[in-house]
């Protein structure tokens, strides 16, 4: 397989596999409403097969960073729908991560606001606040019937992501965030039929991805997901208890035909990968995740050997607006300036320069 044929993962019709990753940018604001710099820099981008927008909070509680965007104001939607616009008038695709920040936040930041999670441990670490660095406060392990609220806020969430015209959602169960916290068992300890056992530890992340499959299509639904990531304390260090969590949790959800599981996993090709990829059984992207950049070279190798239907590509996305074309014609690339990530403003946004500009 060729990384720039197309493919379709679900309803999602792709020119090419080279997906570009969810990246957190922070640069929508108090608000969280997408504007005009966050509009431009989707539509520089649309030459990817399918945009995975950043993680988007799902209700306030659940807002992890400063400047995140949302989807739940109206005005939120709005914005969101003039993203999609413009994505879609370059001819592009783009799916919307939803992401509850669990217990990955602090009151500064969602608003003074209580911060939920499985189980009443804090993370052992300080969160970015508009007030400096402050430790991560002991969250509110969330009851049973607030579980049910949550499952609606994402519900209600994908619906209006669908409603602002997006292609579909992606359900963000990775990187140590509320869904992820449940599949750990070491920010999940909890003794009722959400904690305990690995079937237990991933029944909130089916019922979630059911929900939101029955509200919007299973087709326009993707699931990402990172075991043994080991980030902001979701450890998961047990191999046997990974392979018996996320396979129950991938059993669980193959019937519904969910258009792609999205792993990121320092080995894509590997075993754990490869295993879970057959007991979803439905299209794979990949990630080889953050210690090293995603190179040219890898993604080709990936899609070759056939270990993935499409790769998910961070930080040559975020240098590269026309990655795809640079990445076909073998062209040089803009080097990224991670000091800019997370800053404000176009630069190291919206200024990294197309190949005919970089003479
Ligand atoms: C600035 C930045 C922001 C990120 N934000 C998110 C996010 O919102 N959601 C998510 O699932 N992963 C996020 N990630 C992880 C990326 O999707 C990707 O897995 C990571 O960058 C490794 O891929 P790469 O080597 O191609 O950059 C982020 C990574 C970076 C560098």
């Amino acid at each position: 397989m060729d990384l720039f044929s197309p493919i379709a993962l679900g309803d999602l019709q792709l020119a090419n596999r080279v997906v570009m990753a969810p990246l957190t940018r922070m640069r929508s604001g108090a608000s969280g409403v997408p504007g005009d710099l966050v509009v431009e820099h989707y539509r520089q981008r649309a030459g990817v097969g399918l945009i995975i927008t950043e993680g988007t909070y799902p209700n306030h509680q659940s807002q992890a960073f400063v400047g995140q965007p949302g989807i739940v104001t109206d005005e939120q939607v709005e914005g969101w729908r003039r993203v999609a616009d413009a994505v879609h008038v370059e001819g592009g695709r783009i799916v919307l991560q939803v992401m509850h920040g669990g217990r990955v936040t602090h009151p500064e930041i969602n608003g003074g606001r209580r911060v939920e999670a499985p189980s009443a441990i804090a993370i052992n670490g300080v969160a970015r606040t508009a007030e400096g660095k402050l430790a991560y406060p002991e969250p509110h392990a969330l009851t049973a019937e607030e579980l049910q609220r949550v499952t609606q806020d994402f519900v209600a969430a994908s619906r209006r992501a669908i409603e602002a015209g997006l292609d579909g959602v992606e359900l963000h169960g990775a990187n140590g965030y509320l869904l992820h916290e449940f599949l750990s068992p070491a920010s999940n300890v909890r003794d009722d039929g959400y904690g305990g056992s690995p079937e237990q530890r991933a029944r909130f992340v089916a019922e979630v991805v059911e929900a939101v499959s029955a509200e919007i299509g299973a087709g326009r639904v993707g699931l990402r997901i990172s075991p043994e990531h080991n980030i902001q304390d979701a450890f998961e260090t047990d191999r046997a208890d990974v392979l018996a969590t996320y396979g129950y949790l991938l059993d669980r959800l193959r019937p519904l035909g969910l258009a792609y599981l999205s792993v990121l996993h320092v080995e894509p090709a590997g075993e754990l990968v490869q295993e879970l990829r057959r007991r979803f059984g439905g299209p794979l992207i990949v990630n080889s995740g953050f210690s090293t950049v995603t190179t040219r070279d890898e993604a080709v190798a990936l899609i070759e050997a056939a270990h993935a239907d499409a790769v998910a590509v961070g930080r040559p996305v975020i240098a590269n607006p026309d990655l795809v074309e640079r990445w076909k014609g073998e062209h040089p690339e803009n080097e990224p300036k991670p000091h800019l990530f997370y800053a404000s403003g176009a630069e190291g946004y919206t200024d990294y320069p197309f190949l005919e500009q970089a003479g």
